[in-house]
């Protein structure tokens, strides 16, 4: 948070609520669904594409206020294998976009220690977007902070059968196939962000209540942050409103909250117990 501070003048818009988040809990991973950058532009009697093009700022915000505020990684949903199906051109701005950005952005990055990764089902993409996304991920690989990934051609159920079946390469390789026990860290392990905690923050814009197939596995805990704001228009005050938002949240993970719950059965219950005898 100490970065954040710094970038800000007391009085100034969001001091006040930079200064309200504890730093102690910040969320250690935020993912972000961004959506709405259709809804922006028709408001505007504007092409769609024209929303995906102004959704660019709001991606450098939250990688900026990410990194100042001390978060560890950033995972935003830039494009799904289900967005194949929008028109060609629409298509085809999404990946000049990714270009510009990866472009425009990359020295930002490298001053910042911040380090990009792609995840999803990159063979898929166009030969000049794959080459130019590889180029920035070789680039910042050894930078140490923030970690941003982008989630392109992804999908959370390929993304699991992926893990799957190179679980059951590697078995095939090694000779353990016959012997392969599948568990929950195995998985993990093999997921695309294996190297990052799961979320526990996910933030959707444009007030759709879905998932829409995203880190499925990794968002079982996460605390869900959904926002009537479109993409396009989603600022820093928002971000950091879903932050304070989520430190007020009560993460039981299918426990009971406070420490030292006595787990142990007291009288009463255990007459309660007794009496609900099956039959
Ligand atoms: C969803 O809005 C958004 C997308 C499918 C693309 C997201 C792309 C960007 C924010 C710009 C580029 C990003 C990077 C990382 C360079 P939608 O089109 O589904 O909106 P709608 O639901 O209002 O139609």
């Amino acid at each position: 948070m100490k970065a954040l501070l710094e970038a800000l003048q007391p009085g100034e818009k969001d001091w006040d609520l930079a200064q309200a988040i504890d730093p102690a809990r910040l969320p250690a991973h935020i993912a972000i669904i961004m959506d709405g950058n259709g809804r922006w532009a028709g408001r505007r009697f504007l092409p769609r594409v024209a929303g995906h093009k102004a959704g660019i700022g709001p991606v450098r915000t939250a990688v900026e206020t990410c990194a100042r505020m001390g978060v560890k990684a950033l995972t935003l949903y830039a494009f799904s294998v289900e967005n194949w199906k929008r028109p060609r051109a629409e298509v085809e701005t999404l990946w000049r976009l990714l270009r510009y950005y990866l472009k425009q952005e990359l020295p930002d990055l490298q001053k910042n220690d911040i380090r990009l990764q792609a995840i999803g089902r990159l063979d898929a993409l166009p030969e000049q977007v794959r080459r130019e996304l590889d180029a920035a991920v070789d680039a910042t690989s050894s930078n140490r902070g923030l970690v941003v990934n982008l989630a392109i051609n992804y999908s959370g159920r390929a993304e699991i059968v992926d893990a799957v079946n190179s679980i059951l390469e590697m078995a095939r390789l090694d000779g353990s196939i016959q012997t392969l026990k599948i568990d929950e860290d195995l998985i993990a392990t093999c997921l695309y962000t294996a190297s990052c905690p799961d979320p526990d923050l996910l933030i959707r814009t444009s007030g759709e209540m879905r998932i829409s197939n995203f880190l499925l596995w990794q968002i079982a805990y996460a605390e869900l942050y959904v926002t009537g704001t479109l993409w396009p228009d989603f600022t820093r005050t928002d971000l950091l409103q879903a932050v304070l938002e989520y430190q007020k949240r009560d993460r039981r993970y299918g426990g009971l909250s406070g420490a030292g719950v006595d787990v142990e059965a007291k009288p009463a219950e255990e007459s309660l117990i007794a009496s609900l005898r099956p039959s």
